[in-house]
């Protein structure tokens, strides 16, 4: 989702400042960017339709500046076009701002001005901002923005330039992840930890209504009326992390990485005496006095959760709900008593899951399950376990999926006080993903052979097979935009085989002895009806004319061993019809809108 960067300090290159931050926030996903920086006291500002390197050849970005706002934009309201591309500038040329976020009341401001006798050139929310400011705007900016709390409705992070203060770069959030960046000599505002690392180690992050303005060597965070203080907190992640290091594609980068993160997971959260270590043993012990646990989560993050559900039904006899974040408030849900709640995100800035956290964190003990242990949600749930994927940059999530479901294992295991098996489970599971990665030239000629040139293509599984399923499908469709669903086995012959067509492909998981007869006839069903079927299967389970075997691996570490088979079918699937893979069209890294 949109990206916003803002620098002020010693005079740098543009490219430097700016530019090279937009290109870390590249992958969250955009579809224009802009920027805006101080030349000779004058306020240029650039922008343009595409990627950034558009951006780059269509402006020369060599000269220097020590102000400047840069925004990539994912577009909300209004279509993709250089107008409503920001920066937005108010009418009178004063007021410059980059906004992340949507104003749910923008329209009955933009009435208001009108009659004020203002006009509007874009389709844009944050149009309405730039020219609002400037209407409230008498002394002080401080007061506008103390102003500016109580008429918006929605979320907001803004950067503000006001072409009299050429020395203060001002802010203010809402519901909209912003970070300050200290520097030296400089002070930088940004989206995201991981962009502004790339500057400085050291950041502040702020908290919902908060506001005020950096200079070159100074932060001044304002809340009511009154300069508060701050802390400064490190930001470890290594630059390193978030390079290519030889793959093509960050989204490859991570598959391969996710051996060693479950190695890290044990060895950062399981001592030598088999003992967790480094989570708050508080938290396994409320997980176990609770009657009920409630898993919320979106998109792969709510597929990690699934995978909970089967393993903590099983193992702990606990009942548990998996909920997809932005349907809690149109359930009706009637919440069990004693119940904990588990949130999974990856990036911990998603919205929807923050609006169910406001909801019950006052009532239930809570967890959240994170990359991005500086996010929001991270500072806003009672406890907080860092999943250690380390930066995931693609927007399809593959690493962190892992991470999250041997998080999840970690807790169950640690519920029963078995580290030591999920020590060798894990080791075990390690072997089996790095025997899969080893053989995925099969899987590309799979792909090849038999999926790139459909348009349609099902995924059938029966118990974690089919949960196996839904994430293998959401792959393949978000990058090769392949059209792609995933069904229980048994459910496609209530009215989706009539779909199924010459050359279908169907792909079929084999994981478990108690479901694979049945898998291996549904799939026999839609084989009579001319499809081109796939079968993926456990070693103990396969069968000779299987199209790829997974090493053996115990049941609750199915996910994991699975995980990298589709992934990759995803990856090649992308790649053999020159898909842009890291960036899929549409789609955000953090979704931080409704
Ligand atoms: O950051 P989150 O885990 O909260 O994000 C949730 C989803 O938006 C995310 O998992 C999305 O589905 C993935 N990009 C899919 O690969």
């Amino acid at each position: 989702m949109c990206g916003i960067i803002g620098y002020l300090g010693k005079r740098e290159k543009v490219q430097d400042s700016i530019i090279k931050g937009l290109k870390v926030l590249e992958y969250r996903g955009y579809d224009s960017s802009g920027v805006c920086y101080l030349k000779d006291d004058k306020i240029i500002i650039n922008k343009s339709v595409g990627k950034i390197k558009d951006l780059e050849n269509k402006y020369d970005f060599r000269n220097e500046t020590s102000l400047a706002i840069g925004h990539t934009r994912w577009a909300t309201h209004g279509e993709v076009n250089e107008i409503n591309t920001h920066p937005h500038v108010s009418n009178n040329k004063r007021i410059t701002l980059v906004h992340n976020g949507v104003i749910n009341n923008y329209q009955e401001i933009k009435e208001f001005l009108i009659d004020k006798g203002y006009g509007f050139y874009s389709q844009t929310d944050s149009e309405v901002l730039a020219n609002l400011i400037d209407f409230l705007l008498k002394d002080s900016m401080l007061e506008v923005l103390n102003k500016l709390k109580d008429i918006l409705k929605g979320s907001y992070a803004l950067l503000i330039i006001d072409k009299k203060e050429h020395n203060k770069l001002y802010f203010i959030k809402n519901l909209t992840p912003l970070l300050i960046g200290k520097g030296d000599a400089f002070n930088i505002l940004i989206s995201d930890v991981n962009a502004g690392s790339l500057y400085t180690n050291e950041f502040v992050s702020l908290d919902d209504h908060q506001y005020g303005y950096i200079t070159q060597n100074n932060i001044y965070v304002y809340e009511n009326n009154t300069q508060i203080s701050y802390k400064v907190f490190v930001n470890n992640s290594k630059k390193d992390d978030i390079g290519l290091n030889g793959f093509p594609h960050y989204m490859i980068k991570e598959i391969y990485e996710q051996p060693s993160i479950l190695g890290k997971i044990c060895n950062t959260y399981i001592n030598e005496y088999n003992q967790i270590n480094n989570i708050d043993t508080q938290v396994i012990n409320n997980i176990k006095n609770s009657d009920y646990i409630y898993i919320v989560a979106c998109g792969t993050s709510y597929h990690a959760g699934l995978i909970g559900k089967y393993v903590i039904e099983k193992e702990l006899h606990k009942g548990v709900d998996v909920l997809i974040a932005s349907e809690f408030n149109y359930q009706n849900m009637v919440i069990k008593e004693n119940s904990y709640f588990i949130f999974i995100s990856q990036s911990g800035e998603t919205y929807d899951v923050k609006v169910v956290l406001n909801q019950i964190k006052d009532k239930h003990h809570n967890l959240l399950l994170t990359n991005v242990v500086s996010s929001t949600l991270a500072r806003e749930c009672e406890s907080c376990i860092d999943i250690l994927a380390g930066p995931e940059i693609a927007v399809a999530s593959t690493k962190a999926y892992s991470a999250q479901v041997a998080i999840l294992l970690l807790i169950v295991y640690a519920c029963l006080d078995k580290l030591s098996e999920y020590k060798k489970e894990i080791v075990n599971v390690c072997d089996s993903m790095q025997e899969t990665l080893i053989r995925s030239h099969h899987l590309l000629a799979l792909v090849k052979d038999n999926i790139i040139e459909n348009e349609h293509c099902f995924f059938i599984g029966k118990g974690v097979g089919y949960y196996l399923s839904l994430e293998a499908s959401l792959k393949m469709k978000e990058i090769s935009y392949i059209h792609s669903e995933a069904f229980p086995s048994g459910e496609l012959k209530h009215g989706t085989i009539a779909l199924i067509d010459k050359n279908t492909p169907v792909i079929g998981v084999i994981n478990s002895k108690d479901t694979m007869n049945n898998v291996r006839s549904n799939l026999e069903e839609v084989r009579s009806r001319k499809a081109k079927t796939i079968t993926i299967s456990m070693a103990s389970l396969s069968q000779s004319d299987d199209e790829f075997i997974v090493n053996d691996v115990s049941d609750n570490m199915l996910a994991l061993a699975f995980a990298p088979v589709f992934q990759l079918m995803a990856y090649y699937a992308a790649l053999l019809r020159y898909k842009d893979i890291d960036k899929p069209r549409n789609l955000a890294k953090s979704v931080t809108v409704e």
